[in-house]
């Protein structure tokens, strides 16, 4: 690296919802950033970022096998947000490619001499149970090829967080922190309108709860509470790469400290966009729970990492809802046809 010049960060899933905020925060930050996609998201990721010069898009296409020699040259930190959600493919796959993935990359980083390497993992305990940096959930990998996607989600993540932090203990000499959020929602970043250019209604991951409030039918909702903005996710990776302690946590729980219920957004909604009234989910279909918030000690993200502050659900709710109108406006210009669809995003 040039003295003066910011870090080159490798960012895996950039295409993502979380990973395309990351990139486009780290952009506006000044790094730059070397996003890896795949496949048909490939010309779609470097169109959305094409007005920054300091972005480049690389293929990886598969993050569990795929050689790193020539993406990581002259990489100074990589963000690894790339994984497979909940249902996405078979149960075998899912669990191989998180846990191999995580594994692969993180030793191709260590090999190309890279010495920092953030990692989103998830939430891996729900309220009411703890939820803290050494809470795990006793799931197995057998019990969980026999159980939900859901099930195999949260084992992909445990064990994979089990091996890079295996990893971290063999190799002090790289800073490495994995994140653990809740659900994430929020509007998707700048530029992801060139990663929608048609309806596809997968690449709104975990977002498309959100999204299915503008469908009055609708019953799909989260299935257990504990959420998150999409902007406080990607604010705390990037401040991973400068963190204020050396000894900060390696696992780092994280969660909105407000209590989010998806009847309030409805009613935010309501209130706010009364031209959306007509299209509004049922607020009765809502699951009630005794909290929609999640217990957590903030303080380790504040003292590591120096953020303190988080988006209101009311902001990422309205804000989301902006964002899938700019997209859905994209489409009808186009002449495109569309529907809200009716079965849950994960
Ligand atoms: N969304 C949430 O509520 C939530 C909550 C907690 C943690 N997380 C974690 O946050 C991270 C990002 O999630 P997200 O919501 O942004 O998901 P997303 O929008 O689906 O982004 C994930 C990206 O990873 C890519 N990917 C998946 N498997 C891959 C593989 N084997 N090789 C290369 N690329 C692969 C996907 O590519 P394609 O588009 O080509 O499939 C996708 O672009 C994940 O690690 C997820 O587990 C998410």
């Amino acid at each position: 690296m040039a003295s003066g010049a910011k870090p080159l960060v490798f960012v895996t899933g950039a295409a993502g919802l979380l990973g395309s905020e990351i990139v486009y925060q780290l952009l506006e930050a000044g790094y730059s950033v070397r996003g890896a996609a795949r496949g048909r998201k490939l010309p779609l990721l470097k169109t959305a970022f094409a007005s920054y010069p300091r972005f480049e898009a690389v293929e990886i296409l598969d993050v569990a096998s795929s050689d790193f020699t020539a993406a990581f040259k002259g990489v100074d930190a990589v963000i690894h947000t790339a994984a497979p959600l909940p249902g996405r493919t078979d149960h075998g796959t899912v669990l191989n490619t998180a846990i191999v993935g995580s594994l692969h990359i993180i030793r191709e980083a260590h090999k190309a001499g890279i010495k920092k390497f953030v990692s989103t993992s998830t939430m891996l305990t729900f309220p009411p149970n703890e939820y803290g940096p050494d809470d795990w959930t006793p799931i197995t990998k057998e019990q969980a090829v026999q159980g939900t996607p859901i099930d195999v989600y949260i084992a992909e993540k445990k064990f994979s967080d089990q091996a890079v932090l295996e990893f971290a203990d063999q190799h002090p000499e790289m800073d490495v922190t994995i994140f653990c959020p809740p659900w994430i929602f929020g509007p998707s970043a700048p530029g992801f309108e060139h990663i929608v250019p048609e309806p596809d209604f997968v690449s709104f991951s975990t977002n498309g709860f959100v999204y299915q409030l503008l469908r009055p039918e609708n019953t799909n909702y989260i299935y257990f509470p504990g959420l998150i903005d999409v902007r406080d996710v990607a604010r705390i990776h990037v401040a991973a790469l400068n963190p204020l302690t050396d000894d900060h946590p390696k696992r780092v729980p994280m969660a909105s400290p407000y209590q989010s219920d998806f009847r309030d957004a409805i009613q935010y909604i309501f209130d706010e966009l009364p031209e959306l009234r007509a299209r509004l989910a049922d607020p009765n279909t809502v699951p009630r729970w005794p909290t929609y918030q999640v217990d957590l000690d903030p303080s380790p993200v504040e003292k590591a990492f120096g953020i303190n502050s988080y988006k209101t659900w009311k902001e990422t709710v309205l804000d989301a809802v902006d964002r899938f109108l700019d997209i859905e406006k994209q489409w009808t210009d186009k002449g495109l046809k569309f529907e809200v669809p009716s079965m849950p995003p994960v």
